[in-house]
């Protein structure tokens, strides 16, 4: 089973470049606001890439953007296990209520930081903040627990499966991590993305 594809795009240069810019007079400050948890969001308003060319690249050949936000992970941290939650409207139900796919791109810090798949079947538990929702697992911060099924670092944007159980591994990482990921509209599945994606897969 495939968990990871990476893609390029003439457009992810320049985002990239806009991001790093978001990233240091926006979310750097919200980042540093919030209580150090070893995995941190800050929520950026769709608004803010919708217009861009890679917004309109996905827009055209994937469909909307749900949402999008950064993601950090701590330095030197395991981060913890989860599936990601489907957002929008708070479901509490099994794995299905899970978000599908991401789009992940590495914003700084990237190149030291994993992103680990497991095998392992977990009661996932659905909680919501205010910020995000997601399913966590009792043992989650337990690293004998969980079993490695596949291994990924964001030496590109990448569109990720996130309806796996899956962590970042940022344990040799001296820096926090920082990825911007884009979630989509009515949580198409990452086979159906992969497909549409074809053509600028690498
Ligand atoms: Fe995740």
């Amino acid at each position: 089973m495939q968990h990871f594809t990476y893609i390029a795009h003439e457009s992810i240069p320049q985002l990239t470049k806009q991001l790093t810019h978001l990233w240091n007079v926006y979310g750097k400050i919200n980042y540093k606001l919030s209580n150090k948890l070893n995995h941190e969001l800050v929520n950026i308003s769709v608004k803010n890439i919708i217009d861009t060319d890679f917004g309109k690249w996905i827009t055209s050949e994937i469909g909307e953007i749900d949402n999008c936000k950064f993601f950090v992970c701590a330095p030197s941290v395991w981060g913890e296990a989860h599936i990601d939650g489907p957002g929008g409207e708070v479901h509490i139900g099994g794995p299905e209520d899970s978000r599908q796919c991401a789009i992940n791109i590495p914003v700084a810090n990237c190149d030291l930081g994993i992103m680990n798949w497991f095998s392992n079947c977990d009661e996932p538990k659905l909680i919501a903040t205010y910020k995000t929702i997601v399913q966590t697992s009792g043992h989650r911060n337990d690293i004998e627990y969980w079993n490695v099924e596949d291994t990924m670092i964001l030496a590109h944007t990448a569109l990720v499966k996130t309806n796996q159980w899956h962590n970042i591994d940022n344990r040799l990482n001296p820096n926090p991590r920082i990825v911007f990921s884009v979630r989509l509209k009515d949580n198409p599945l990452f086979d159906d993305v992969q497909r549409k994606l074809k053509q600028w897969i690498i």
